[in-house]
């Protein structure tokens, strides 16, 4: 096992922008160097913050050498992350894992909370490849919606944004999965592309079932090396490792994924369920 060659060039990046997205999330905008400037939507950087940990964060910006992740504090180094400053530093390895393919024809792209961060440059390449698509952004509340002025700035010859919330504070009132049913009503699309909250993705893979169309789904688990050397993201019973075979998987592979919706581990490895 070349273990250099797994764990990717790392690099010192610096932070050239902030962008606050909403009450809590923050973009943070840097120069990745050549050498790390192969990418597909859907995948992600092992962040390295330094003195505190290092943690994957989706690329939710992709316009080399200028590159952005979407941070929501949820705990110690996300909180550290987030607050980083113009100027500051830290470190990046990757990108990494699968991405989304773009074979398809109409797309439906659904993003539940930070889930939008990995959807947003897969929103830009799909409308780059021609191929209609309709991005429903959702959220428990309007406070948590992501990315909404600028997608909704990019409606019109194929593309269209649709926004839900859980308290209907802003677009249908209503939890991602319904608000699914009422679109499906009067378009159709062959491929859902998603990433949240699992119980929204696991309720969207049973949709997908009875419609006969494709999903992929964009699964997060507890990492430590993020390019599939620990074994700590394996799925049961596939073995399946997120950091590599993921984060995307399609329907058909999520049938054999039985943790998928269920539940996902600490980082002792405790099942913790959803
Ligand atoms: C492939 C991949 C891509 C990711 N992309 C992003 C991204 O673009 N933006 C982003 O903000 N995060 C993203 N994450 C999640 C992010 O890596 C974790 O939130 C982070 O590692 C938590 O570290 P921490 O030290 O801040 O929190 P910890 O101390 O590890 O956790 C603090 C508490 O928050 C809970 N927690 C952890 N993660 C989450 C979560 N995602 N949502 C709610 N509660 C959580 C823990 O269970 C714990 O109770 C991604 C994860 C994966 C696997
Ligand atoms: S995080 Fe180490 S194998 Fe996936």
């Amino acid at each position: 096992m070349d273990i250099e060659k797994l764990m990717g060039t790392p690099a010192t990046v610096q932070v050239s922008k902030t962008i606050s997205e909403n009450k809590k999330a923050r973009t943070l905008v840097f120069e990745l160097p050549e050498a790390n400037h192969q990418f597909k939507p859907g995948q992600f950087l092992m962040c390295w913050i330094p003195g505190i940990d290092e943690i994957p964060m989706s690329i939710s910006l992709w316009n080399p050498p200028e590159v952005g992740v979407t941070v929501l504090p949820v705990g110690e180094a996300t909180s550290v992350f987030s607050a980083l400053s113009t100027g500051q530093r830290f470190g990046v390895r990757g990108p990494f894992g699968s991405g989304f393919s773009l074979e398809c024809e109409r797309a439906l792209i659904i993003g539940g909370g930070i889930g939008m961060a990995p959807l947003r440059p897969l929103a830009y390449q799909l409308r780059e490849h021609g191929i209609d698509v309709t991005a429903l952004i959702a959220a428990k509340t309007k406070n948590e919606l992501l990315y909404v002025d600028e997608l909704e700035g990019l409606v019109g010859d194929g593309f269209d944004v649709q926004v839900a919330t859980d308290d209907g504070s802003a677009g249908f009132k209503g939890i991602a999965t319904d608000v699914v049913r009422e679109i499906f009503q009067n378009a159709r699309y062959d491929t859902i592309y998603t990433c949240g909250p699992e119980p929204m993705m696991a309720k969207l893979h049973m949709f997908s079932k009875e419609m006969g169309i494709t999903i992929q789904a964009s699964l997060e688990r507890f990492m430590k090396c993020g390019c599939g050397i620990c074994g700590t993201c394996a799925l049961d019973p596939t073995g399946d490792l997120v950091c590599v075979e993921g984060p995307v998987f399609t329907g058909n592979r999520l049938n054999a994924i039985e943790e998928f919706g269920k539940y996902h581990r600490d980082s002792t490895g405790v099942k913790i369920r959803f």
